[in-house]
C-alpha cells in the first residue's frame, strides 16, 4: 500500500492510474478503522482496479463543543488494517494540507431540505462540513466509484444529492451496515461504551426490527404510536436519551404517517455521552 500525505503526490498517483485506463475506487474515512470500514474497502476493490482510502478527521464537520479533539486518532493501527485488505493507496493529509493556513474557505452547501433535519437539526453546519470535505476529496482522487456506509444514512442521502446536483461522474455505492453478533452496528464510537452500556446497546437494533416487523405485517398501523413506544422501550432498557426514532421517506427523509413501498427507519439514542446511530431500510414492493 502506498502512503501519501500531500495533494501533489496523490494527484500524481491517480493521474498515472488513470493514464493506464484503470478504474479508481474511493473510501473516505475519519480513521479509527473497524471491520465496517474494511468491508467498504473490499466492496470498492470489487468495483475498481485501484482503491484509495483517506484518513482525515475533518474539523469542518464538528460543531463547537463536539468531540473533534477527543475523536480517536489511530493512524498507525489504521495503516496496518488497510494493508491487510485490498487498499492500494492511503491518503492521510494534515489539516493544513487540506485547508491551508486558516484563510476563509469556500464551502459546498449541503441540500437544505436533506441536511437540516434529524442529525442536521442538532448539529448545525455538520453536513456542510461533510459535503465540503467530500467535494475536495472527490476533486483530488477523481474516483469512478465511491463507497459510503448505510449506517450514516442521512450522510449518504446528502452526498448522493450533491453528486447528482454537481453532475459528478461518480458512481456512489451504499454499503450495508456491518454488525456485531448481537446486532449492534459497528462504529468507532462503540469503544466509548462501558461494559453495562455495551450490553444495553444492541437493544436499539431490536427496537428497529420490531418497528420493521409491525410496519410490514399490520395494515393501518399508527406510525407515531410505534415510534413513541420504541422510544419508551429504549429508555426503559437503560438508554439515557432518545434523540429520535422516525419512519421516513428514503429519498426526502420526511416523516411518514402511512405505509409506502419503500421506507427507512432512523434512530439515534444515547448511552451516557455516546450517541448510537442505526437504521433499517424497508422495501415492501
Ligand atoms: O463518514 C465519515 O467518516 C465522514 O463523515 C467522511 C465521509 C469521511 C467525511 O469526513
Amino acid at each position: 500500500m502506498i502512503e501519501l500525505s500531500s495533494i501533489q503526490a496523490l494527484r500524481q498517483q491517480v493521474t498515472s492510474w488513470k493514464q493506464s485506463g484503470l478504474r479508481v475506487g474511493f473510501v473516505p474515512t475519519m480513521g479509527n478503522l473497524h471491520a465496517g470500514h474494511l468491508s467498504l474497502i473490499e466492496l470498492a476493490s470489487q468495483q475498481a482496479d485501484k482503491v484509495v482510502s483517506s484518513v482525515f478527521v475533518n474539523p469542518l464537520q464538528f460543531g463547537e463543543g463536539e468531540d473533534y479533539e477527543r475523536y480517536p486518532r489511530t493512524l498507525e493501527a489504521d495503516k496496518a488494517k488497510l494493508s491487510s485488505v485490498s487498499c492500494d493507496a492511503l491518503f492521510a493529509p494534515s489539516v493544513t494540507e487540506m485547508y491551508g493556513q486558516g484563510q476563509t474557505q469556500t464551502q459546498v452547501l449541503a441540500a437544505p431540505e436533506l441536511s437540516r433535519v434529524w442529525e442536521g437539526a442538532s448539529r448545525p453546519g455538520h453536513f456542510d462540513g461533510v459535503t465540503t470535505i467530500v467535494a475536495k476529496l472527490f476533486n483530488l482522487v477523481q474516483p469512478d466509484v465511491a463507497i459510503f456506509g448505510q449506517k450514516d444514512y442521512q450522510q449518504w442521502c446528502v452526498l448522493n444529492q450533491m453528486v447528482a446536483d454537481l453532475n459528478w461522474p461518480i458512481e456512489l455505492i451504499k454499503a450495508p451496515i456491518k454488525r456485531d453478533l448481537d446486532g449492534l452496528a459497528l462504529s468507532s464510537r462503540n469503544q466509548f461504551l462501558n461494559e453495562n452500556q455495551r450490553k444495553i446497546a444492541p437493544r436499539l437494533y431490536l427496537e428497529l426490527q420490531q418497528i420493521a416487523h409491525a410496519v410490514t405485517s399490520i395494515d393501518e398501523i399508527d406510525f407515531a404510536s410505534l415510534e413513541q413506544a420504541a422510544m419508551q422501550n429504549l429508555l426503559g432498557h437503560g438508554f439515557d436519551q432518545v434523540d429520535y426514532i422516525a419512519i421516513v421517506d428514503p429519498a426526502s427523509l420526511q416523516k411518514l404517517t402511512q405505509r409506502q413501498d419503500t421506507m427507512t427507519i432512523l434512530a439515534v439514542a444515547r448511552l451516557g455521552s455516546t450517541r448510537l446511530l442505526d437504521n433499517i431500510e424497508l422495501d415492501l414492493s
